[in-house]
């Protein structure tokens, strides 16, 4: 089966955020489904990580009368739009900025993604699990975070999110800061996990060219609303990207 035919995980229809006077996002409708890799691409307070956080339960979001956020075609009450009702569902967001915890080790860190887990066994297994996935951090296990390359700390970011095994992976500039060899196996890493696993990823990224090849769809955002949907090189060949950063599309 393609991954076009595949059942939408998860959908925000006609959704917006408001922050103070500011639409973050306006009437916003993007869906993603099971096994998928999608961008999210734009320029600055496009409204990319609103999105994300929408889709994990920590934006202030309302809806028009047919909208809101569903997942597996069921609406969400307002009230279970909380993370700690995402993660059960199968929805973990790995923000952006914010790596991991610099104290801690990174056994520590990766302990910390499985709060949710009550089976210790099971925790056990994924974090073993995740260290295949990123063989690296297994030499480091009892090291403080801190003292981990800027690729490395992200690494452990991306794993830490894994321990739940989700069904769909939110990713926020997972490339920030890194160097672009770096940035190629951190791409690399996320493809593996995506077909490994057969999770869905959503990642938000300015690094266009190094995301292309790994994405099977992307949505182009601009100031607070959707302008561009479709695979990537053909939103790519639209000429779309000069119009949004130059700020044409007024
Ligand atoms: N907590 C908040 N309080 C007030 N305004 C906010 C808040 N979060 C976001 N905004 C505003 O909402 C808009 C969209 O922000 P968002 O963080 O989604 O953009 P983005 O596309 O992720 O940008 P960037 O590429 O810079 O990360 C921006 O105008 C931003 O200033
Ligand atoms: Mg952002």
């Amino acid at each position: 089966m393609t991954v076009e035919n595949k059942e939408v995980l998860i959908e925000l229809k006609d959704i917006n955020v408001t922050y103070g006077g500011v639409k973050a996002l306006d009437s916003v409708n993007v869906s993603f489904r099971e096994g998928e890799v999608v961008a999210l691409m734009g320029p600055n307070g496009a409204g990319k990580s609103t999105i994300l956080k929408s889709l994990f339960g920590l934006a202030p979001t309302t809806h028009g009368v047919h909208g809101g956020v569903f997942w597996r075609g069921n609406k969400l009450d307002t009230d279970l739009l909380l993370p700690h009702h995402m993660v059960p569902l199968g929805v973990t967001l790995v923000p952006q900025g914010k790596r991991v915890f610099g104290k801690l080790t990174v056994k520590e860190n990766l302990e910390i993604g499985g709060v949710s887990l009550k089976d210790k066994t099971l925790l056990k297994e994924r974090i073993e699990e995740v260290l295949d996935l990123f063989p690296v951090l297994r030499t480091k296990l009892h090291q403080k975070s801190r003292e981990l390359s800027g690729g490395q700390q992200q690494m452990v970011a991306i794993a830490r999110g894994l321990i739940t095994d989700p069904r769909i992976l939110l990713l926020d500039e997972p490339s920030l800061g890194l160097a672009p060899k770096v940035v190629q196996e951190v791409f690399q890493t996320i493809k593996d996990i995506n077909q490994k696993k057969g999770m869905a990823i959503v990642v938000v990224e300015h690094n266009l060219k190094s995301l292309l090849p790994i994405v099977d769809r992307a949505y182009v955002l601009d100031k607070g609303k959707v302008v561009a949907e479709g695979k990537g090189q053909d939103i790519v060949d639209s000429g779309i990207f000069k119009k949004v950063f130059l700020g044409a599309l007024e």
